[in-house]
């Protein structure tokens, strides 16, 4: 793998019209009526790194290539807190970099007191099992059918969120 880094969203602030573009062609079936400037103001949220909604970058040289975050909450879901946002630049793909932010996010979500996490991904299924992840449930989408899954983060007793 190339050389990457893990930063904070907040270290790479000048990334984020690029990110949202990257983000709205990625999802934009998902996004429905969503415009690109709101996409861009929602991560704009993500910048502040003592909570969720935050997010975490992949850097390589100088350049962002990678990017996760953690949201409180997705579509119309009951669940908290999610992993989100997970998107690597297309020529960097298949080389450890996804797993490496997935991992980031983990720790990152753990090092905030959450112990169990949420995302939903209508394709991807088999990349997360491999990282430990599992199915929750299976759902539906006007864009399509979807799996929300989850991972366990912090024991019970550590989980600060746990009811
Ligand atoms: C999904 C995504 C983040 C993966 O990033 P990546 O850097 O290519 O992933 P990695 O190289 O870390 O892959 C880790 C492992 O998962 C496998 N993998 C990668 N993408 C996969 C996929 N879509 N389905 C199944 N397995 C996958 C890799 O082959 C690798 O397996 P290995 O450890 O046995 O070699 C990237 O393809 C992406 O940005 N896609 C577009 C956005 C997206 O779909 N995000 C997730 C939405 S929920």
């Amino acid at each position: 793998m190339i050389d990457v880094a893990i930063h904070p969203l907040g270290d790479h602030v000048d990334t984020i019209p690029s990110i949202a573009e990257w983000f709205y062609q990625e999802w934009r079936e998902i996004y429905g009526k969503e415009t690109l400037a709101s996409v861009r103001q929602r991560i704009e949220t993500w910048v502040p790194q003592d909570r969720i909604p935050t997010a975490l970058v992949a850097v390589a040289g100088n350049q962002v290539i990678g990017t996760v975050a953690l949201k409180n909450s997705e579509l119309h879901f009951p669940y908290s807190p999610w992993l989100a946002g997970l998107f690597v630049i297309p020529k960097l793909r298949q080389q450890g970099i996804g797993a490496l932010l997935v991992g980031a996010a983990e720790r990152k979500a753990a090092s905030l007191g959450i112990g169990r996490l949420y995302l939903y991904t209508p394709s991807s299924q088999a990349f997360y099992e491999k990282l430990g992840w599992s199915v929750w449930e299976h759902s539906q989408l006007p864009s399509g059918p979807l799996s929300v899954m989850s991972k366990r983060l912090l024991s019970p007793v550590e989980d600060q969120t746990a009811r």
